[in-house]
């Protein structure tokens, strides 16, 4: 039985999860190292919550219910749940050490979810020391809107944790995918070209970041793909680059873009910094 759902990281997507979480009735806590992020994470929230109601998709009760069911904590052992679902940078080491942290003050049935868009979920278990119990949960950004989650088995996780979690993501009112341990997934590995193509063609003069961004949409996509590695945010896209660059033995079309990696060098990491592609 799952009564509380722990999300780590605080972040893009942590705070999209977390109220994803809330929102379905799950007692939840958000925990971040950092306390301005934990801060800024509590006015989304709030901003998200206040744009539901006067949509008139939530009354003003289930808006304080919804918030009221979140706690924001920066103290690791307040860490206590039924479900951790990480979302942190994206290194396994790091993941790694948090699940580790976490398997030591938590009961012995707890399910570890990665968020993880890009690292293989069989690495990350390699390490843990409840390998059976780790399960890949991939949501899509925005967490709260977008409905597809992938759910990763890697090698050594358990058929029960699998399903857990799949079952889990209906509660949340996601429609769930169970999908292999392969790098990028499913979604990733398709959409991987969408921008490293679109910054070729930057990188080479052809079309201004812009005119791109202009037509893809026209042509119907939801989102240009300037505009969506700014909501995703440079640092993230570019680690997911460097991931499947990595996992297809460098194979020359995951070949990270220099555009990328100037961004991120200059700290332009998008929408999260309030400068990417675009100014916000
Ligand atoms: P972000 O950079 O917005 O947030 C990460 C947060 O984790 C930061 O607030 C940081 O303070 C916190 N953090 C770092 N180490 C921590 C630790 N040990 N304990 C607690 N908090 C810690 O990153 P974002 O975009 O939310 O990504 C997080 C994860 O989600 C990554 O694994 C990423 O690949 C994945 N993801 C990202 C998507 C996106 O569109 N941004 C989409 C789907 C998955």
């Amino acid at each position: 039985m799952i009564n509380t759902i722990c999300v780590i990281g605080a972040g893009t997507m942590g705070s999209g999860i977390a109220q994803v979480a809330a929102q379905n009735g799950f007692y939840t806590l958000l925990f971040d190292i950092n306390s301005e992020v934990l801060d800024k994470a509590k006015l989304s929230l709030q901003k998200n919550l206040l744009y539901l109601f006067d949509k008139q998709k939530i009354t003003a009760a289930e808006k304080e219910n919804i918030f009221n069911r979140i706690k924001f904590i920066n103290d690791t052992n307040d860490c206590i749940a039924d479900v951790f679902i990480e979302a942190i940078v994206e290194k396994v080491a790091a993941k790694v050490a948090i699940f580790n942290q976490l398997a030591e003050i938590n009961h012995s049935e707890v399910i570890f979810a990665t968020n993880t868009s890009s690292l293989s979920v069989s690495d990350i278990q390699a390490k843990v020391i409840h390998p059976q119990r780790v399960v890949g949960m991939h949501f899509f950004n925005p967490a709260p809107v977008m409905k597809l989650v992938e759910v990763v088995k890697g090698n050594q996780t358990a058929y029960e944790a699998a399903q857990t979690v799949y079952e889990l993501c209906k509660q949340l009112n996601k429609t769930p995918v169970l999908c292999k341990d392969a790098p990028g997934f499913i979604v990733n590995r398709v959409a991987r070209h969408y921008y490293l193509e679109a910054m070729k063609l930057v990188e080479q003069g052809i079309a201004s970041f812009e005119t791109v961004d202009e037509i893809m949409e026209a042509t119907g996509f939801k989102m240009g793909p300037f505009k969506l590695m700014d909501l995703i945010g440079m640092d993230v896209n570019l680690a997911v680059s460097q991931s499947m660059y990595n996992a297809f033995d460098k194979a020359e079309r995951f070949t990270p873009s220099a555009i990328q990696i100037d961004k991120v060098a200059k700290g332009e990491l998008g929408k999260k910094t309030g400068k990417g592609f675009y100014q916000y």
